[in-house]
């Protein structure tokens, strides 16, 4: 049997995440038979004038027939578009995959999000949430935690199918996505640096946030995806390897964080000012100290959004404390190789403030 008879679907491969995975994974023998699902007439030509050999689905996930049935003619799927509000199409997905005869595998995108505390912003949070020692707490938050009510939905489907959650931290660098190359957070964050002219911390700045750069991120989905490759590869027969355990990295526990350390917001913003004063966005490097309040309205939150807002969800996110362990995908061998935040910020930076001027 060739990999390439075994078919595997995607949905969010224009995205920052999903673009760096689908331009991993594209080529790799193994993963010609490769149908993605795409946004818009538009956006699918471009992708496929990029990547000849995939297929492309015109769609939104939350279109449940032709999602579910997309999920039913693929081994794997792998997903990274935004989970929450999407429970329609996550199902359909997980629906899809249980009806076949060979047990299908689906990789999810989730985010540490999960486990944040209150944003207060002056100490750094002593707590490190492992996702091995955690696993019981984790699997067990109550569902007005953000992403848990979709990782529920991935774990209750383990039975049916072999499941994984991927659970990225911040994520930093920059993306092969043909349409959002950026980090999903960089324009919300230079939008309040904008509105204070100035870097900015909530309070003392001093909480801590783990990080993750997107090629490492996407190493992890790789990893994870070629070794469903090898089980379904002995599922079939055409193997006589006995890759039993590759199971056990799915199921009703693999839950990964995807992390390379944690450091201070304001650690984070010294670097982030310097760049942008070098760059000539900034005119100084002065770091404000505000509070979550005057982070959500230099994020253009209303008073009456609700907390899940995005505006609402980005400004908590700059007091949190988000320090977590990749314990899990380190039992794999995935090991981030970028493992400092200044590694591309400047890349980064300078090719945003570019795309900005239509460079
Ligand atoms: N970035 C982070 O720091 C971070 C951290 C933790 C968790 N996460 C999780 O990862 C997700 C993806 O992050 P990202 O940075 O890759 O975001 P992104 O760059 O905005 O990419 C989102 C992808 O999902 C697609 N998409 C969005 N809504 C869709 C829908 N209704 N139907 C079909 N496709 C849809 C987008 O397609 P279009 O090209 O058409 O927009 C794009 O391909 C986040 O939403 C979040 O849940 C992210």
């Amino acid at each position: 049997m060739y990999f390439d008879e075994v078919d595997k679907g995607m949905a969010g491969g224009t995205g920052h995440i999903g673009g760096a995975v689908l331009d991993g994974i594209y080529g790799y023998p193994g993963w010609t038979s490769l149908t993605v699902l795409v946004r818009g007439d538009a956006k699918a030509q471009r992708l496929q004038a990029r990547y000849p050999k995939i297929s492309v689905l015109v769609g939104d996930i939350d279109n449940v027939e032709i999602v579910e049935a997309a999920a039913k003619d693929a081994d794997i799927v792998i997903n990274c578009c935004p989970d929450i509000s999407h429970e329609e199409g996550i199902s359909a997905i997980l629906r899809g995959l249980a009806s076949r005869e060979v047990k299908g595998f689906y990789f999810h995108t989730s985010g540490a999000a999960l486990i944040w505390d209150e944003p207060d912003g002056s100490k750094a949070g002593t707590k490190v949430w492992d996702d091995i020692e955690d696993i019981g707490v984790i699997t067990s938050l109550p569902e007005d935690k953000s992403h848990r009510k979709t990782d529920k939905l991935v774990f209750v489907a383990s039975e049916d199918v072999n499941v994984a959650i991927i659970s990225p931290t911040m994520v930093c660098g920059l993306s092969q996505s043909i349409e959002h190359p950026f980090p999903l957070t960089l324009p919300s964050i230079l939008k309040v640096i904008r509105s204070l002219n100035s870097g900015f911390t909530v309070s003392a700045g001093e909480n801590r946030l783990s990080y993750i750069h997107v090629q490492d991120l996407a190493s992890l989905y790789f990893t994870l995806a070629c070794h469903a490759l090898r089980y379904i590869a002995y599922e079939v027969g055409s193997t006589n390897d006995d890759p039993k355990e590759i199971v056990s990295y799915c199921g009703p526990k693999a839950y990964y964080f995807a992390e390379f350390g944690d450091t201070s917001f304001g650690s984070y913003m010294a670097d982030m000012v310097r760049e942008l004063n070098f760059l000539g966005v900034l005119e100084n490097i002065e770091v404000k100290r505000i509070d979550l309040r005057d982070a959500e309205q230099a994020s253009g939150a209303m008073e009456d959004d609700a907390p899940d807002s995005w505006a609402k969800h980005i400004a908590a996110s700059y007091g949190i404390d988000m320090r977590v362990k990749a314990s899990r995908a380190k039992k794999l061998g995935w090991d981030p190789r970028v493992k400092n935040l200044q590694h591309d910020l400047g890349e980064v930076l300078k090719k945003y403030s570019e795309s900005e001027k239509g460079v």
